[in-house]
């Protein structure tokens, strides 16, 4: 069932667990999610990077995950929301199309030019009564990336993170703790870090790059205040090798639907594990 965003992170907030956002490609992995949430009777966010809204399609995407709402997780709150959007454009488009929460990406860029785009993307999105998420990072990496370590992993400052939040009146805060977007050995959580934010803030935190983390790091994190976890690569890694597999084990199959099925099953895997670990299971507040 659509459910606006703040109520989703509230619920998590108030009861101490994590809600998984989960990042689509496409038709299977929106199924995929979905059905999840609603087997387990979860919480979920579907999100769309600008890259996958282009390949999807902006309209098509709104009205996927709005019809898997309905009719695949009809009994759990959905939320569909723009995951890094990096200019004022591509987010008010998002908003037009109908989006009722948005992440306006500005943290590549000088801290008060970060400030100064978020502030105005957020008063603009109040006014529509559509959540931000902010970024101060930036979080590193690459969604799909796998393997080896990454060096230089930018961490947040603290007094930023304080300042963006009491200037822009940002809903829910993105900030570079120690983890990066894909699968390293070497992500950590810096809860120190985290504790000082939350306690600072006093507002939602959204944990970026959930794949390729420790789950008792994960597990740390959640108890210290961490409301959202992002996760892309898994879900990326879970499709395309099964893919891969499927296709290289069934070289005569022509039916798509028959390459396709498996990896469902594999992003259905994926969400289910984490959907787990998150503490999200059976937090239908719906009911
Ligand atoms: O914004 C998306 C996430 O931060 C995904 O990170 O690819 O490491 O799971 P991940
Ligand atoms: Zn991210």
């Amino acid at each position: 069932m659509l459910t606006h965003i703040k109520d989703i992170v509230k619920h998590a907030e108030e009861n101490k667990y994590a809600v998984g956002a989960f990042n689509v490609h496409n038709l299977e992995s929106i199924l995929a999610v979905a059905e999840t949430a609603q087997k387990l009777d979860s919480p979920v966010i579907i999100q769309a990077s600008e890259g996958a809204i282009k390949y999807i399609g902006l309209k098509n995407f709104v009205d996927l995950v709005t019809t898997a709402a309905e009719n695949i997780a009809p009994d759990v709150p959905v939320t569909f929301h723009l995951d890094h959007g990096k200019t004022d454009h591509v987010v008010y488009e998002c908003i037009k199309a109908g989006f009722t929460s948005v992440h306006i990406d500005a943290s590549a860029l000088p801290f008060e030019e970060n400030l100064k785009l978020s502030k105005e993307v957020i008063d603009f999105a109040h006014e529509k009564g559509v959540w931000v998420q902010g970024e101060i990072g930036p979080i590193m990496g690459g969604h799909g990336a796998v393997g080896g370590t990454i060096e230089d992993v930018p961490i947040a400052k603290l007094e930023e993170v304080i300042e963006f939040s009491e200037k822009t009146g940002v809903d829910t805060i993105a900030a570079a703790i120690g983890t990066a977007h894909g699968n390293f050995d070497n992500e950590d959580i810096k809860i120190d870090l985290l504790k000082e934010i939350k306690s600072k803030t006093n507002k939602p935190f959204v944990l970026h790059g959930g794949s390729g983390v420790d789950d008792q790091k994960i597990i740390a994190a959640i108890a210290e205040g961490v409301n959202v976890i992002n996760i892309g690569t898994d879900v990326k890694v879970a499709f395309s090798e099964t893919l891969k597999k499927t296709c290289k084990e069934n070289p005569d199959e022509t039916d798509p639907r028959n390459l396709l099925r498996p990896c469902i099953a594999a992003v259905k895997e994926v969400a289910e594990g984490k959907m787990n670990l998150f503490g999200s299971v059976g937090r239908n507040f719906n009911k």
